[in-house]
């Protein structure tokens, strides 16, 4: 059994293949951590265990024997109000203005497979043996108030999932003000922190920093998941490597405001922690409400960053993504974005339509600017009416002909946006985000819609479903683009107005739930200026997502060795575009522009009209080798071997689920003159498997890959490899 209780010991276990979570009940009270990591089979009595002191100058807010103080208590779920100093996941504010809560265990319930939360994206199961369950109901007497703590545990997949439910039984409102979705208090303090952060064009790049006493986090308070910082967090031993060593990660189900952190206290233990950030946030509970925190999912590593990333892959692309894309070979597109902006007419689109189709694309996504009279970024956000000055055939007539030319047709929509010059914000002025009397701040020339109205969440669905429904319309890039500012709604109450943010994200998530649940034949594409929402809420509707508005090769090592920490690479939207680059001016060749996108739900994003025939020839072949191998890409455990931010170039190696095929794909990021050699071990082979490298027809055994590896030189600039090993014996 994944779960057990031992009652004599009064420990909770929760265990995955290889790692073991673990909780128990203090004085028969209080639920305290007690361990998480390896797999232990067996504990003993938590009166023996639980490393605490009587410590002076702390204080104990209740009976508790042999002089414990709550403030050096490891707590499973700590709490606002008692003598525990150290930062609580939750708080709350009562009808009499008091704000003290004491969690009491009232019981709990094991049970198998795992219930999907209200509203909320979550990971699933697909059968109940997959999962076991348990919720731990804490109790606050005074309030009547139960705090419901709920875990899943992916025996296989060796993860853990956390989430939260409040739920209000007493006769007063309570005015939620912080609820971590998880919250973990480790012993030790000598990690360093893992994160990503980043700004628009350059998202997700990895940080590591030690963590010293006192607070350290990171979050976003932008209404979205932000190019800023991603919701996700690792604590990692100072010897733990991409391969070898203790990495903890947390990250969050969530596309809004978020903070994960962790505060290392006097006594050297970490609260780490994740969930809904407390800036700017409350939330209402009636009484017979409840109140369901977004899910965090926990995943413990003893081999590694590298190893803990391969197990978030393999949850997120099998268990979060959903939909008839989520198991398939993504088709090889070409957006028109980079290649026309909004300069375009329906000639134009089909000329680089036809050039697609004979290099082998599979599908042309039509970007921004089809709609209302949008020749820029300053109008028609709202207006999702074909502009037949520009596409005299309208959407459908231009979906026929691209389907006739061979290949599939997507759509570009920005959804959640209102650009002042439009129709709609003209007979709706009420229905973007603001607060009367207070600017309207403009970000890319436009307002966000209030997705806590359902009216406009209505008029979403309705209006992107009119068009999806109007053609043959097989993929949609569902963008937003920009930051939340002058926060406020019009038919919220003036107590509830802290409660937009969240509110806005779950009005997103029944609007994604609607549309995409309404189109399942459709692949949907999120974006945000790039990367700007990629986190693991969006995927559950959408499985990929555009990685970054930065198409460099080079400066895409960087996002996308960043990206790979958390995310699989079926995820990751990656596309080949013109040089010099657009973001950059860096002209990188052809070869490596393709070798980086490869790595990534791959396409084009460049006037095919406008190569010559040496770069038609290898886009060709590019298009040809990832028909071939990009299954194994999408599908296959990803190492990563040197990293661009550490040793100035990116090994990447893939090995297929079914360990036949191994891909390599190297790049150089500057040329040095008389350098060394770069010795790169492959991973994740058999020893004693014999694999042939497919271009030279050399065969090595596994143990020679992995221990001697392979040597190349620092040659040239923004040279790149693909290197293909099929097992053999
Ligand atoms: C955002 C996206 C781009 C493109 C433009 C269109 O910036 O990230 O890929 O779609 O919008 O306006």
């Amino acid at each position: 059994m994944p779960i057990n209780f031992y009652e004599k010991e009064k420990i909770f276990t929760l265990n995955t293949k290889s790692t073991t979570y673990a909780f128990g009940l203090f004085e028969d009270v209080f639920l305290v951590h007690i361990y998480w990591g390896k797999r232990i089979n067996k504990f003993n009595s938590i009166k023996n265990i639980l490393p605490y002191a009587e410590r002076s100058f702390t204080t104990a807010s209740y009976d508790l024997t042999g002089g414990v103080t709550n403030d050096t208590l490891p707590m499973e779920f700590p709490v606002y109000g008692n003598a525990d100093l150290r930062g609580p996941a939750f708080h709350a504010e009562y009808a009499d203005g008091s704000a003290i809560t004491k969690l009491e265990y009232e019981g709990h319930k094991i049970y198998k497979g795992k219930k999907p939360l209200e509203g909320l994206p979550a990971t699933y199961t697909e059968s109940d043996d997959e999962v076991e369950s348990i919720e731990i109901e804490l109790k606050d007497k005074l309030t009547g108030m139960t705090v419901m703590l709920q875990y899943s545990v992916y025996n296989e997949l060796d993860a853990i999932t956390r989430s939260v439910r409040i739920i209000n039984n007493g006769s007063q409102t309570i005015k939620l003000k912080k609820v971590m979705s998880a919250n973990v208090d480790m012993q030790g303090c000598n990690y360093d922190m893992i994160h990503l952060w980043g700004a628009w064009g350059r998202e997700r790049f990895e940080e590591r920093r030690p963590l010293l006493h006192g607070i350290m986090e990171v979050d976003s308070k932008r209404g979205s998941s932000s190019h800023h910082h991603n919701p996700f967090v690792c604590f990692a031993d100072k010897n733990t490597t991409e391969n070898a060593g203790n990495a903890y990660g947390l990250s969050l189900v969530y596309s809004g405001n978020f903070v994960a952190g962790a505060e290392a206290d006097s006594f050297d233990t970490t609260r780490a922690y994740i969930g809904i950030n407390s800036f700017g946030f409350g939330w209402n509970l009636n009484p017979e409400q409840e109140f369901q925190s977004p899910e965090a999912v926990l995943v413990y590593s003893a081999k590694g960053i590298g190893e803990m990333s391969r197990i978030y892959h393999r949850l997120y692309r099998t268990r979060l993504c959903r939909g008839k894309w989520r198991d398939k070979e993504r088709p090889v597109l070409v957006n028109n974005w980079e290649a026309t902006y909004f300069d375009f007419n329906e000639e134009k689109i089909l000329s680089i339509a036809e050039r697609a189709k004979e290099i082998g694309i599979e599908l042309f996504v039509l970007d921004d600017g089809w709609f209302g009279k949008r020749n820029n970024d300053n109008c028609s956000l709202g207006d999702w009416v074909v502009n037949y000055d520009k596409l005299p055939h309208g959407i459908d007539g231009l979906a026929n002909s691209v389907n006739k030319i061979g290949l599939k047709f997507g759509l570009w929509f920005e959804p959640e946006m209102v650009s002042p010059d439009s129709d709609l914000y003209r007979s709706h002025p009420d229905w973007c985000i603001h607060v009367n009397g207070r600017d309207r701040s403009e970000g890319r020339h436009q307002y966000i819609l209030d997705l806590t109205r359902q009216d406009v969440c209505n008029y979403i669905i309705e209006s992107v479903n009119a068009i999806l429904q109007s053609a043959n319309i097989e993929y949609v890039k569902w963008d937003m683009n920009r930051n939340m500012a002058e926060i406020g709604s019009d038919l919220l109450q003036p107590e509830q107005q802290c409660e937009f943010t969240h509110r806005y994200i779950l009005g997103l998530y029944s609007v994604l739930e609607t549309i995409t649940s309404k189109n399942p034949n459709i692949l949907f594409e999120s974006c945000s200026g790039g990367g700007g929402r990629f986190d693991p809420g969006m995927l559950y509707y959408m499985p990929q997502t555009w990685t970054s508005d930065d198409s460099d090769a080079i400066e895409r090592l960087y996002i996308q060795h960043g990206t790979s920490i958390v995310y699989p690479l079926s995820c990751m939207g990656a596309h080949v575009s013109a040089v010099p680059n657009h973001q950059v001016g860096r002209t990188t060749p052809i070869s490596t522009r393709g070798n980086v996108a490869m790595m990534g739900a791959f396409g084009y994003e460049l006037d095919f009209t406008k190569l010559n025939d040496e770069d038609i020839t290898v886009v060709k072949e590019q298009v040809t080798q990832y028909k071939e191998i990009g299954e194994v890409l999408h599908k296959g455990d990803f190492y990563r071997l040197k990293s661009p931010m550490e040793d100035k170039m990116a090994v990447w190696e893939v090995v297929s689920e079914d360990k036949q095929t191994v891909v390599v794909m190297f790049v150089n990021i500057l040329g040095e003159a008389n350098g060394p050699f770069v010795n790169i071990r492959l991973e994740g082979l058999e020893d004693g498997a014999v694999y042939k490298e497919e271009k030279t027809g050399e065969e090595y055994t596994g143990e020679f890959l992995q221990n001697m590896g392979i040597y190349r030189r620092r040659d040239g600039d923004f040279t790149s490899e693909y290197i293909i090993y099929k097992k053999v014996v």
